[in-house]
């Protein structure tokens, strides 16, 4: 990697992201209840290396610590997110205080330190109680997740800098209700629509919630990951609608007042009058995340159950997840969305984006992870390409700040700018996390 990164506008955010189960830790303390995630991971075969996150990087005890390499790196902003089951342990009733005074701590010391808390308010750790009572295949659980954001902006309403309703609602239907790869290890296929539907209907309701109790601006997170045809016959191009639509559609359209794309094998009985309207409830924000672009084709299977195969790129490199490098993927889909949404498009944040690599700590103690500093550096010229094309982009968060739990793969897949060895906790600022402090502190 050569010249210098070209110059964000003034006010660009620089940040850095993790969510709560993958970091905190300390999941039996301070009144905090079982998780999909605690279930999950104690079912075997569920993830690689049998862990959990039962300790995970202990931040939950360390935070002053992470807090300290956060001033250390000079972000504007840290997106973390709130475990539910900390908060509202069972997901129904009051709060329970010792659970909202960590995240109280939590957002005063990055005050203190000058860095925006964003917090994410669902990012998959869904309290196991709900799921007992059918999860987000209940339309319960919608009205479940507005009272739960309520006592949140309650406590911390006045602090957090930008809300986050959901985490990729996407990954959490497709992977946990439809495949069973992720909690709560269920395996609908086509029938976990209704997770869709009442995730979204839990962002629209909570959006109004939270409205009452904060004047900071609201949004979602979405993944998104641009379609690469694998084939040029009609049948090849009707897979990667249908694949586009899923991944890319499904929870954008509704949340911008466009209702649902047309997803083959659902059910539209689930969708009650006024829904789409709760559900287009007004955002300021739209976290997108982007990690690779996907290689679909029809299915080769006359039997599939689903009407594409997803087929792997060749010609990029790979991290050391398998998934595809493709900057350019992301000025694809950034200047994709712009045109599609128009004037309907909220300002954006890259909430997250990143890679993994098997980084190492070497004989001087040193973890350098070139390859690391070579995708960011990529992304952020394509973003900042994306932006002179007319993308109104806000901030760009690394994933993640430490390595962590990375959910099915455990322990075994590390993206953060600060290596963790899970056995001492002792924490190793990689290469990037110079170089990302070196760029923010040049940006400014
Ligand atoms: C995203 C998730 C995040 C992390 C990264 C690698 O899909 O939001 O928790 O697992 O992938």
């Amino acid at each position: 990697m050569s010249a210098r990164l070209p110059e964000f506008p003034a006010g660009f955010t620089f940040g850095v992201s993790t969510s709560a189960y993958q970091i905190e830790g300390a999941t039996s303390e301070d009144g905090r209840r079982p998780s999909i995630w605690d279930t999950f991971t104690r079912t075997p075969g569920t993830v690689v290396d049998g862990s959990t996150g039962d300790v995970a990087c202990d931040h939950y005890h360390r935070y002053a610590e992470d807090v300290e390499l956060l001033a250390g790196l000079g972000v504007g902003a840290y997106r973390f997110s709130i475990a539910w089951p900390r908060v509202q342990p069972d997901g129904t009733g009051p709060a329970n205080p010792d659970g909202l005074d960590f995240y109280d701590r939590l957002v005063d010391a990055l005050l203190d330190r000058g860095i925006d808390p964003v917090a994410t308010l669902f990012h998959w750790d869904l309290p196991q109680a709900l799921e007992d009572r059918g999860g987000w295949l209940a339309r319960d659980t919608a009205g479940r997740f507005a009272d739960y954001a309520s006592l949140v902006a309650g406590r911390l309403g006045d602090r957090v800098k930008l809300w986050i309703t959901l985490n990729e609602p996407f990954v959490h239907m497709s992977f946990g209700y439809g495949l069973g790869v992720h909690a709560p290890g269920r395996q609908q296929l086509f029938d976990a629509f209704p997770v869709a539907h009442h995730q979204l209907l839990g962002h629209g309701l909570a959006v109004t919630a939270l409205r009452a109790l904060t004047t900071s601006p609201i949004g979602i997170t979405n993944n998104y990951s641009p379609v690469r045809l694998q084939g040029s016959t009609d049948d090849d191009r009707a897979a990667g609608a249908a694949y586009d639509a899923l991944h890319n559609r499904l929870f954008t359209d509704p949340i911008l007042g466009r209702g649902y794309p047309e997803i083959p094998g659902t059910d539209p009985s689930i969708v009650h009058a006024s829904d789409l309207d709760t559900i287009a409830a007004p955002i300021d924000a739209l976290g997108v995340n982007y990690y690779n672009p996907t290689g679909v084709r029809a299915p080769t299977d006359p039997d599939s159950p689903l009407p594409f195969d997803l087929v792997p790129l060749d010609g990029y490199p790979t991290t050391s997840f398998g998934w595809p490098v493709d900057p350019d993927g992301l000025h694809e889909l950034l200047t994709g969305l712009h045109r599609e949404y128009g004037d309907n498009l909220p300002p954006i944040h890259i909430t997250e984006g990143g890679c993994s690599y098997e980084d190492t700590i070497d004989a001087d103690g040193r973890c350098d992870d070139p390859e690391r500093v070579a995708y960011l550096d990529g992304h952020l010229r394509a973003l900042h390409r994306a932006m002179a094309d007319g993308v109104d982009v806000r901030g760009y968060y690394v994933w993640s700040l430490l390595d962590n739990f990375e959910w099915a793969e455990g322990f075994t897949k590390r993206f953060g700018l600060v290596h963790v060895d899970f056995d001492t906790q002792a924490r190793t600022p990689k290469t990037s996390y110079a170089w990302y402090h070196d760029l923010i502190s040049g940006q400014a």
